[in-house]
This record gives C-alpha cells, structure tokens and sequence, in this order.
C-alpha cells in the first residue's frame, strides 16, 4: 500500500544521497512508479518501466527547454535569451523529428570508428602524463588529480580547443552546467546570471572558432561538425556551437564519475583487480559492470505528453518523471545478484541503463568506454598495490549524478 510507505520524499536528504540503491530500492520495492509531492513528480525505478519510457519518445519528451520556458517569466527568458537560445539546440533536448536530424548528421561527425582509433595513443599520453604526476606510496585525491582532468582533457583536445584556452573552457563549461547541479552557497539568481554570461561569451569564442575552421580544416571534431553533411542537409553555426558545447559538458563530468566510482569499486573489491590482472579480456565487461554497479548519472527526466498508465498509476500529460538509471541497474528482476560488484558477470553494453537506452542513447558512450579501458588498464598494470585511503565517503549533493567530493588513495 502506497500509504504505508514511510520515505524521506527530500531526494537531497542523506539517504538517498548516501546510498542511493538502498533508498531507490525500497521505492521499486514497494512502490515502482512513486508520486514525489516535494518535487511535484513521479519517480520511476523498474527496470522494465524505465526502459519502456526511454524507448518511447512518443509518449515521454525530453524537451526540457518547452519546460523551463513554460515556468519562466517574460523577464526571466529575456534575462537568460543567450542560454535559452543555446539550450534549446542541444541534442539531449529535442525530441523527434527534430532530434532525429540532428542526431543523424552529429553522429556522422562524431565518434567514428576511425575517429575512436586515432585517439587512443592520445587518450594513452594523457593517462601516462598524470600518472607521472602522482606520488607512489602517498595518499593522494584520485578524483583532483586524475579522474577529473582526464575526461576535459580528451574532449577538449578532440573538439579542437588550442591548449591555452582550455583553462578557460572548462570554467565556461562548469558556468553553463550550473543550473543543472544543486551548488551550494549559491542563490538560483546567481547560477543564472553565471550560465547566461558563460553561454554568451563561450558562443562567441566557439563561434570565431568555426569559422576558422571553415578557413582552415583541421583533423579535429569542430571540423567535422561543420562539414558532417546527410542528403545535402548540414548543421548550422548556432547548432555547431551548441553542440560543441553539449559534448564538452556532456563528456566531463560523466566520464570523471565513472572513473572515480570504478575505481572505488575495485578497491573495495581487490579480488576483482587480479581477475582482470589473470585475464586482461575481462576488461570490456569490468567497464561495462562498474557502469552498471555504481553508474555516474544516476537519473534522467522526461515529460509525459498525454494521460497515460504506467505500473498502475494515472501519469497526466505534462506530468515529469524522474527516469532512475541507478535503479533500473540493481533491479534483480534484470540482473542475478545485483549488489555484487563481478566484473565475471560480462554485462553486454545492451543490458544495462548507464548509457540510456532508445532515442538518446549516449552519443560519447565508445569515448568514454575507451577512456574507462585505457585508465583502468594502466592503473592496473602500472601500480601492485592500490588502496582506499579514507573510511568516510563524501557524495556530491546531486540527484541526477553519482559523484565523490574526492576520492583518497595510496598507489603502491
Ligand atoms: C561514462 C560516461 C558517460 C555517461 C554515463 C553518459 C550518460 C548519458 C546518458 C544517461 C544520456 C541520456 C540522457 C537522456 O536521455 O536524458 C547521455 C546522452 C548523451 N551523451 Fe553521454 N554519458 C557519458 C559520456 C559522454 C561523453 C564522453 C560524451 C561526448 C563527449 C557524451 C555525449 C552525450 C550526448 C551528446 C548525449 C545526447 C544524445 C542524444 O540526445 O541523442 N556523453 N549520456
């Protein structure tokens, strides 16, 4: 009975913070498609339900700016008109047929097979790099000094960003991002003002950028972007620089989560480190299951566009749901054992959430699955012994992301 569930309906409170399975759990448990009276939503946690909603753009919108454009005032939208504008072109926002255009011609430029090969030895350097900057045998932040960098590094050097600018990129990056992320100690008047004047100036700069590379083609994605063509159709300079963007943000975070919550999870599970020592194979599977076990975006949202029934609840059309990836993943009806971190269960890219499945499957899901591999690999190879440097794990404040304040280690 719905009545007799007795759940802290906050989704900042330290439960669920803390220990999200546990918390999103007890929701699949007893209540898979729950009514959230403080985020005024549904919460969904099954595996079956949140696969049906992501394969179903129809019915489930991910039109997040026709949202926040319907709750913002005529005053807002004009004080926001450059983050708006660029928002409202991202591919993560739009739905069909819309997003299908964009999709077909972003993926014509982007992550390539080609592509994946010629970056690897540059995604190696880059590993290589900051592990020579990490001391052997001291406690040092896995997620500062290396799970953090990584992934901006990549991607901003694959867009084509030059080197000295890339400081500056990723504080634009992290501005236009901070609507989306609860930051303490900072007032939602001022998360806007600062996304609206990054949007503004990272735009322009972006901007100045393709058209040089219009000029001048290089081997980098920007150029890629610009001249992607599908059936004499090609991406326009605003949806360029919006979606130059989108990877740069959409690239980050994710990847550094997936890193620093990977390696948690080995060390927690030093038997899991010599499987993959024994039998190097095995590494494909062990990203693909640290991606399941502890997925570094916990959640997604979508829209219902009609009435509709789901498990059982009337959904009304305009309603939003909060689509639980992390949950999903420990749904036993879905995976045997699923609180067990085994890399040995050769989870397939198809079976778990982590990626989304359907219409906005992650479009960098092989760029991040290769930098998973490579810094796995390396860290395992290259130190004998690696060791959890703390007792208490800090969690950032976020319901939609998996992410460690830090995460200290000894690299023995
Ligand atoms: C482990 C790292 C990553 C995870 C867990 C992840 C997760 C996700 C998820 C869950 C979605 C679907 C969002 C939704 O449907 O609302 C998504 C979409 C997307 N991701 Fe990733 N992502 C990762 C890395 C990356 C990287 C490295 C890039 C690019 C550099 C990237 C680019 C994108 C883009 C462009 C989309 C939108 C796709 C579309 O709407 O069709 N992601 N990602």
């Amino acid at each position: 009975m719905v009545q007799a569930l007795q759940i802290n309906e906050d989704l900042l409170c330290p439960e669920a913070i803390e220990d999200p399975y546990a918390y999103f759990g007890r929701l699949r448990t007893l209540d898979p498609v729950h009514w959230n009276p403080l985020w005024q939503g549904w919460i969904v946690t099954r595996y079956k339900d949140v696969v049906a909603i992501l394969h179903d753009a129809g019915r489930f919108s991910s039109h997040r700016m026709a949202y926040l454009e319907a709750h913002a005032s005529a005053e807002k939208q004009q004080a926001l008109a450059h983050y708006f504008a660029m928002l409202s072109r991202w591919l993560v926002f739009l739905d069909p047929p819309d997003h299908t255009r964009l999709r077909l011609l972003l993926q014509r430029a982007s992550f390539t097979p080609r592509q994946l090969v010629s970056w690897r030895p540059r995604i190696q350097a880059i590993v290589d790099e900051l592990l020579t900057q990490i001391e052997p045998d001291q406690p040092v932040d896995f997620v500062q000094s290396f799970a953090f960098p990584l992934p901006v590094l990549v991607v901003s050097e694959i867009l084509g960003f030059p080197p000295e600018d890339r400081e500056q990129v990723r504080r634009w990056t992290t501005d236009v991002a901070l609507p989306f992320f609860l930051a303490l100690g900072m007032e939602a008047r001022q998360k806007w003002a600062r996304a609206e004047q990054a949007a503004q100036e990272f735009g322009a700069y972006a901007r100045d950028l393709l058209r040089d590379r219009k000029q001048r083609p290089r081997d980098d994605l920007l150029t890629a972007m610009v001249q992607a063509e599908h059936r004499g159709d090609f991406l326009n300079e605003d949806e360029v620089v919006a979606n130059a963007v989108l990877l740069m943000i959409a690239g980050h975070e994710t990847t550094s989560n997936l890193l620093a919550n990977g390696l948690l999870a080995f060390v927690r599970h030093p038997a899991q480190i010599d499987l993959l020592r024994r039998d190097p194979s095995l590494i494909a599977p062990a990203v693909e299951e640290c991606l399941r076990y502890d997925p570094p975006v916990t959640a997604t949202v979508r829209w219902a566009r009609e009435d509709l029934a789901l498990a059982g609840q009337s959904v009304k059309a305009g309603q939003k749901l909060l689509v639980v990836l992390a949950a999903a993943n420990r749904d036993p009806e879905q995976f045997h054992a699923p609180d067990q971190f085994d890399i040995a269960r050769r989870v397939t890219p198809q079976q778990h959430t982590a990626f989304a499945v359907g219409t906005h499957y992650c479009l960098g899901a092989p760029l991040a699955r290769q930098e998973g591999e490579v810094a796995f690999t390396t860290l395992f190879q290259r130190y004998r012994t690696l060791t959890l440097a703390t007792d208490r794990l800090v969690y950032k404040p976020m319901v939609i992301a998996r992410a460690l304040e830090c995460l200290p280690v000894v690299l023995g």
